[in-house]
């Protein structure tokens, strides 16, 4: 491994966050990776000649399974990218994207690529419904054929379902219902300064819906579920879903559709390319833990990326920690904070300091690269420093990007 190659991020670049049902219903995973790349290479000013391979995580596998899979081959083409870029469809669940970055890293440090885009993409609302596989075999002889509805009670076979899991999880760690509510109504606050400052049009980047013959295509260019209007008291009034005790529809994020994409290689290959970078990534960790501590997982996730890089809490000027669901958040700094309220309170207080998933959404595959990019460009807002960005996957998978920017 070649240690002297620091690994910087030259191009970040995502969609909006779309609805469940939104204007995105229609439009395939394929096609969001496609544009995400092709906008990672224009920003970054590269020709498609020079990007070596392209990892795409991707957590909705029946989605792109209607697109007859391997989404990262068929989007780098359709990118225009070369034939012989290598690809890499990589699913841990919500950790997927980040795993797709961890994979780059690893292959830019190991000298088998030199520029390389790490992606993720979901389109939640194109899940398809399915007949069981037994179907295939067995058929029915009489009566009807039930479709089976994955999105419903996300959840594992077999295992508990999430909602369920982060609510009970979050009240053995004492954080209760309203203060899941007051962290959503947080969130939104918090995005909605942010989004006013133009903070999210950095990372965004228009997306064109074409509306079929002689109209004009609908232009995707904001998150489409942010309520600014929250309330603790509008919250209060809405019930719990899932069974969960405490996750309800205003503190989860959403069903959402969107991508994120980040273009990362070596310093001395940026300054070859004369690319600017953004930020260098020093480590991507993976963690995973009991299969039902899933708001636990990036507390744990923090944890390995700190020992791994020999950094303490107190050099991390801002976490990310995805709002799979508000507890998340709340857990995991508690964890972070080791039941000091003093130490919690100052954890919280740089943690999402935008917002987050409860607010902008949670396109389950793209989130991991989302909040990286967030954590970069606010790092940028405060002069530098060191970040965290940490993730949670389903069955207490965990993530962290562990990134410092000058
Ligand atoms: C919770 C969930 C079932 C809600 O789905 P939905 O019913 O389509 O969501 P809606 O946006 O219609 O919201 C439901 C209700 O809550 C209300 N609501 C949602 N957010 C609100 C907010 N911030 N403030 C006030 N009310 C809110 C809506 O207005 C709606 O009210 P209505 O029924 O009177 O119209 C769905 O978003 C979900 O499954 N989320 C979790 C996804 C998940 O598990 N991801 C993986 C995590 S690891």
């Amino acid at each position: 491994m070649n240690q002297n190659h620091e690994i910087v991020v030259t191009a970040i670049g995502r969609t909006a966050f779309d609805r469940f049902g939104g204007i995105t219903k229609n439009v395939p995973s394929v096609q969001l990776a496609s544009c995400t790349i092709a906008e990672l290479v224009n920003r970054a000013g590269l020709c498609p000649e020079d990007v070596d391979e392209v990892n795409l995580g991707q957590c909705i596998l029946g989605e792109a399974w209607t697109q007859t899979d391997v989404i990262s081959r068929q989007a780098l083409i359709r990118a225009g990218l070369r034939e012989a870029t290598i690809s890499c469809n990589i699913d841990r669940a919500c950790c997927s994207s980040t795993t797709a970055l961890q994979l780059s890293w690893k292959n830019l440090m190991m000298g088998e690529s030199q520029v390389s885009i790490a992606l993720g993409v979901d389109n939640m609302s194109r899940t398809p419904y399915y007949l069981p596989p037994e179907y295939r075999w067995e058929g029915k002889r009489l009566g009807d054929m039930k479709l089976v509805d994955k999105l419903l009670n996300l959840g594992y076979e077999g295992f508990g379902v999430l909602a369920v899991d982060a609510g009970e999880v979050a009240l053995e760690y004492g954080i209760s219902r309203e203060m899941q509510d007051e962290w959503a109504v947080r969130s939104h606050k918090l995005y909605g300064e942010a989004e006013a400052k133009g903070y999210f049009a950095e990372e965004i980047f228009p997306l064109q819906i074409p509306q079929g013959k002689n109209k004009p295509p609908v232009i995707l260019d904001r998150d489409q579920q942010p309520r600014p209007d929250t309330s603790l008291e509008s919250l209060a009034k809405l019930p719990t879903v899932y069974g969960s005790p405490t996750v309800t529809a205003g503190n989860a994020p959403g069903i959402n559709t969107g991508a994120a994409g980040l273009m990362i290689t070596t310093r001395e290959k940026a300054e070859a390319l004369g690319m600017k970078p953004l930020a260098t990534i020093i480590r991507v960790v993976s963690t995973a833990g009991q299969a039902r501590g899933i708001a636990v997982a990036p507390a744990v996730a923090i944890k390995r990326g700190l020992e791994v890089t020999g950094l303490t809490l107190k050099d991390i000027k801002l976490i990310e920690i995805n709002e799979a669901f508000a507890a998340m958040p709340l857990v995991s700094t508690k964890i972070l904070g080791e039941n000091d309220e003093t130490k919690i309170k100052q954890l919280r207080d740089i943690t999402n300091v935008n917002g987050g998933a409860v607010a902008i959404g949670h396109p389950v595959g793209a989130s991991g690269l989302r909040i990286t990019m967030t954590l970069i460009n606010e790092l940028r807002r405060r002069g530098g420093g060191y970040g965290i960005a940490a993730i949670c996957g389903g069955l207490a998978q965990g993530d962290a990007v562990i990134l410092k920017v000058e």
